[in-house]
């Protein structure tokens, strides 16, 4: 009986402290200290023995299930606390590691470009506005003395809506140019006028300096006595705070309906820096050396007159450039395919 018991007590020590987990603890458990088990019968045993026996036996059989509980209760105590440390592990964090930073991205830079015009005519009392997408005739051309079947109409390569036509204004058009809004403005009847027009404007057209959407800024300032000497001083003063000082601008004489007299505006092409050759060959963008960035005038007295603004009284002067064909030509911007700006492709819109 002895044997038996140290034998046990060896056993099931061992056992108890090699258990891999909680499962095979209570297992043993049971097969060792279960009312049933091992010790459970090995106790009946000691009851049996002759009564001289049983008290050492008796003790015996009692220090091994002591023995045994403890080594129960140790590898239980281990098996929690490598638990534990095991959740800490898993939940440990260093609060001084610096964070994951999302990527940071910027407003498009034809956005950017019309905030910065924007800003720039602010400085000199231009209020900025915006006009419709899409335009009835009478506003795009018939105001501003292009009649109907006017061949000059031509050059606004137009879209037209398939949209009922108005009794009075004609047909709807994506607005072509922002110089429907010089009449909107003077339809409004407030005078003087300095307004800044910057909208979203359409032509069937597609290649590398024409998009079939793009943006256009015009400028109308309409006063008592204004004369081109305003003009080529509002353009000048643009010109030198958008491109700084080192780009050369040139008024080519001109013709629009719309303003008399006419002139285009036209700054020499960063690209090739005024000469027209890159590497021994024409300039892809500009081929002569200048772009043109828009048209100028002072106001037509007609267009003054569909307005009903007394031409006898008021003058004005108005300005429509491209949004985009000026921020080309700022310096150092090198983007040499006007279409670039609306392919949405990361690898170029990343690199402003
Ligand atoms: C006009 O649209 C006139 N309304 C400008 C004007 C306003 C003249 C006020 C007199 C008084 P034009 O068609 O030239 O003019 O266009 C003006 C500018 O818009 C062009 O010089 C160019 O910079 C830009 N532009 C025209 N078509 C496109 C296009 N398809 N893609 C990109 N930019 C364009």
């Amino acid at each position: 009986m002895k044997d038996k018991l140290e034998q046990v007590k060896i056993e099931a020590v061992k056992a108890f402290a090699s258990a891999k987990d909680e499962t095979e603890l209570e297992a043993l458990e049971i097969k060792y200290l279960g009312r049933k088990g091992v010790l459970a019968a090995l106790m009946q045993g000691v009851a049996g023995l002759p009564g001289a026996e049983r008290p050492a036996m008796g003790k015996l059989a009692n220090d091994v299930k002591s023995a045994v509980g403890r080594a129960l209760a140790e590898r239980r105590k281990e098996l929690e606390s490598a638990k534990l440390g095991a959740i800490a592990d898993a939940e440990w964090m260093d609060l001084t590691v610096p964070g994951k930073r999302p990527p940071k991205g910027h407003v498009h830079i034809v956005t950017d470009a019309i905030a910065a015009v924007t800003e720039i005519f602010s400085r000199i009392g231009f209020t900025r506005v915006r006009y419709p997408e899409v335009e009835w005739d009478w506003y795009a051309f018939e105001a501003l003395n292009m009649p109907k079947d006017h061949p000059a109409r031509d050059e606004w390569e137009t879209f037209f809506m398939d949209a009922p036509e108005d009794p009075k204004l004609g047909k709807m058009v994506l607005t072509p140019h922002t110089s429907s809004g010089q009449i909107r403005e003077l339809k409004k009847g407030k005078l003087p006028i300095r307004m800044i027009n910057i909208s979203k404007t359409y032509r069937r057209q597609s290649d590398v300096t024409h998009v079939p959407m793009f943006h256009q800024f015009e400028g109308l300032m309409v006063d008592k006595d204004v004369s081109v000497t305003h003009l080529k001083g509002v353009l000048d003063f643009f010109a030198r705070e958008f491109f700084g000082r080192g780009r050369k601008t040139r008024l080519r004489p001109f013709h629009f309906r719309f303003t008399e007299p006419s002139f285009e505006i036209d700054i020499s092409c960063d690209i090739c820096g005024g000469t027209g050759q890159v590497n021994h060959a024409k300039c892809r963008v500009c081929k002569e050396g200048w772009l043109e960035l828009g048209g100028a005038g002072m106001v037509h007295p007609n267009v003054l007159k569909a307005c009903g603004v007394d031409p006898e009284k008021w003058s004005g002067f108005a300005f429509g450039w491209g949004v985009e064909r000026t921020m080309m030509m700022r310096e150092g911007v090198k983007i040499d395919d006007i279409r670039h700006l609306y392919r949405n492709d990361f690898r170029f819109l990343t690199q402003f």
